[in-house]
């Protein structure tokens, strides 16, 4: 139960459900000492809905005709922090291992599975541009998914600020990006092309996609979810990926001790058999 000044919140038992919600619907879990974190994004909602409190909040996103409110506690509820070339290390990885592994195939076929504003699929368009050469954007695909519709919008639109793009290289920026005034750039067009955005919510277990990915990226997701619905993501990614293709996830995610499938190769580089 969450306290203020030592006393019972008059809004806890909307607190709890909308929290019990979050976690059976979209696997966010919210542990006691981010209560306050949580209820600072939930008040935007109860805001902007004109709704009273976390109670009748709550009332609108479990009684199921509210799609909107839904929505918008989900978008409420997560970190969409990201921004371009995040954690190079792993990154070196694919664009040195993994990619020239690819350059052969008609089709390269990579999933963003928590694509947040696009600053992950972009990246990676860049890197198949910078190793295999710009020919090979032809054949290059990128789905980038997110629960929050909010920034599958932003995705599509693919211009960013410049603090987004503060671990890019300055060549690397002109040579993808034009500028588009006020310290925002957009990604050219031939890289946006390879890029499309859906909403997808990862608890929604088998995905629904008709033919399999080369390579996953699961980065920053899966440390937000409860232990079995990591597993459970972590498997239901295994069955979208191709035989013998790859898992790229953050460094510090333990994806070996929840989903024992995948093959460790290097640090947050993983494949299946
Ligand atoms: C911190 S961002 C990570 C972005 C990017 N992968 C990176 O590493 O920079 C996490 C994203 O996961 C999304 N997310 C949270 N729960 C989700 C779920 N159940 N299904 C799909 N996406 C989810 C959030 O909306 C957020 O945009």
């Amino acid at each position: 139960m969450t306290m203020a000044h030592g006393l019972p919140h008059q809004d806890s038992v909307g607190y709890e459900s909308i929290r019990a919600w979050l976690g059976d619907r979209c696997g966010i879990s919210y542990p006691d000492h981010k209560a306050n974190l949580l209820r600072q994004r939930l008040a935007r909602v109860t805001h902007t809905y004109a709704l009273r409190d976390l109670n009748e909040l709550a009332g609108a996103i479990t009684k199921g005709d509210r799609q909107d409110v839904e929505l918008a506690v989900m978008h409420a509820a997560s970190t969409n922090h990201t921004f371009f070339f995040r954690e190079p290390e792993v990154l070196d990885v694919f664009a040195e291992n993994i990619l020239p592994q690819l350059a052969g195939r008609d089709e390269i076929r990579i999933w963003s599975a928590a694509a947040s504003t696009g600053d992950e699929a972009y990246t990676i368009a860049m890197l198949v541009a910078e190793k295999l050469g710009p020919a090979a954007l032809r054949k290059l695909s990128i789905l980038g998914t997110d629960i929050s519709a909010p920034v599958v919008e932003s995705a599509e639109k693919a211009v960013f600020s410049d603090r987004a793009l503060s671990q890019m290289d300055v060549a690397m920026r002109s040579r993808y990006m034009t500028p588009a005034g006020e310290g925002m750039f957009q990604v050219n067009e031939p890289l946006r092309k390879t890029c499309t955005f859906r909403r997808l919510n990862l608890k929604a277990t088998p995905y629904p996609f008709a033919k399999q990915f080369q390579v996953v990226f699961c980065r920053n997701i899966l440390y937000y979810f409860e232990p079995e619905d990591q597993a459970a993501t972590l498997r239901a990614i295994y069955d979208a990926t191709e035989p013998g293709g790859f898992l790229v996830t953050s460094v510090t995610e333990a994806v070996r001790d929840l989903c024992d499938a995948w093959i460790p190769v290097t640090t947050g580089i993983y494949r299946r058999g």
